[in-house]
């Protein structure tokens, strides 16, 4: 496999951070960084011994880059990722995909008719306990799939007010999560959302969406003032029970007996155990997937994204109406925008 060029683009936290870790990997090469605050892209630049740019259009004017990879705050990834797509280049974007479904809707199609390949930064996925958890959560069919996690007062720059950030920018992970264990959009969502509850930033402090599928159902909850909280990742279905546990995924499920009762059997699935992140294994298997020599999953593709999108719009509607929100009239009214690719 050859190594796949990336251009980088927001050189805070995540993006410095990601540029590192191109560095050491093989299937990717760093070339270009990119920030509109110029100090940051040359430090990055300088460290790392690549070019750097204070102008997206500069970059891909002046490098020969197969992908870029999007660590900007939401608010500009449509544009940049539109910007990349046009010129043809592939997008690993950070999550959560743009800042609505029509944007993402947009991208998808855009990347479609531009054969672009466009995945979401939802590394969450390649942990294996995680990918266990979906197959054994799958065999066990599933009536109730939780995702939960608590991450205390987030950063500075995530409090802010708009409904993308806050605990909602963590959580749009947990969203994936459930999406891609239950394989399917949900039919509606009804949420509910805390703001000022603990803290006094207006930025959205707790997130309790419940997912209707039809024939199950999704649970997304979680609160910065539930720091310490255990994290609960756990399917509950027909044939039994799944759930993550410090050492692998737990799993309970009722046998019957000759007699004609039932048996409690219980046994722990071990998985290995990464304490590190894994944006590493995400980097190559988007490598792998553009040069064709693998699948898409456990990638999250922009089809995935906007799967979340899709969500995180009902959300902020039951949010707003106190009702639930189907998805289908999001989808209608999507189909009906007018699209010039
Ligand atoms: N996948 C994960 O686990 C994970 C973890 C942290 C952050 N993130 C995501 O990464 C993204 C960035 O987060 P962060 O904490 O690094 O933010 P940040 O604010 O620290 O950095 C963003 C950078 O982008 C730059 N920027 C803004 N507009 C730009 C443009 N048009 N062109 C070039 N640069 C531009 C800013 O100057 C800034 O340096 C967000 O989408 C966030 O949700 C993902």
């Amino acid at each position: 496999m050859d190594a796949l060029r990336f251009g980088v683009v927001g050189c805070g936290g995540r993006g410095a951070s990601v540029a590192h870790l191109m560095t050491q990997l093989s299937g990717v090469e760093l070339i270009a960084v990119c920030d509109v605050d110029e100090s940051r892209a040359r430090k990055v630049g300088e460290q790392l011994n690549v070019l750097y740019f204070r102008n997206f259009d500069d970059m891909l004017a002046e490098t020969e880059i197969d992908a870029v990879y999007v660590a900007t705050a939401v608010e500009h990834h449509f544009s940049i990722a539109r910007r990349a797509i046009l010129d043809g280049k592939h997008v690993l974007l950070e999550k959560m995909m743009t800042t609505s479904a029509a944007e993402a809707w947009e991208l998808v199609r855009l990347a479609q008719v531009r054969g672009i390949c466009g995945a979401i930064s939802y590394q969450l996925r390649f942990y294996p306990v995680f990918q266990k958890w979906r197959e054994l959560g799958q065999e066990v069919q599933p009536l109730l799939i939780i995702s939960s996690r608590n991450p205390g007062i987030m950063p500075p720059n995530y409090l802010r007010p708009e409904p993308w950030a806050g605990i909602i920018d963590f959580l749009t992970h947990d969203l994936d999560l459930v999406l891609w264990v239950a394989g399917k959009e949900p039919e509606s969502v009804f949420a509910t959302v805390t703001r000022n509850a603990v803290t006094e930033t207006e930025a959205i402090d707790t997130l309790c969406a419940t997912l209707e599928f039809g024939d199950f159902t999704g649970l997304v909850y979680g609160s910065m003032g539930g720091w310490g909280m255990p994290s609960v990742h756990a399917i509950m279905g027909q044939k039994g029970n799944a759930r993550i546990v410090s050492n692998g995924v737990e799993i309970n499920k009722w046998l019957p007996t000759p007699s004609g009762t039932y048996e409690r059997v219980n046994d722990v699935v071990s998985t290995e155990i990464l304490r590190a992140d894994t944006t590493d294994r995400m980097l190559q298997h988007f490598s792998a997937w553009v040069q064709g020599e693998t699948d898409a999953q456990p990638l999250a593709t922009f089809e995935d994204g906007l799967r979340v999108m899709l969500v995180h719009e009902a959300i902020w509607m039951s949010w707003q109406s106190g009702q639930t929100v189907h998805l289908e009239d999001i989808r209608r009214k999507l189909e009906k925008a007018s699209f010039s690719p």
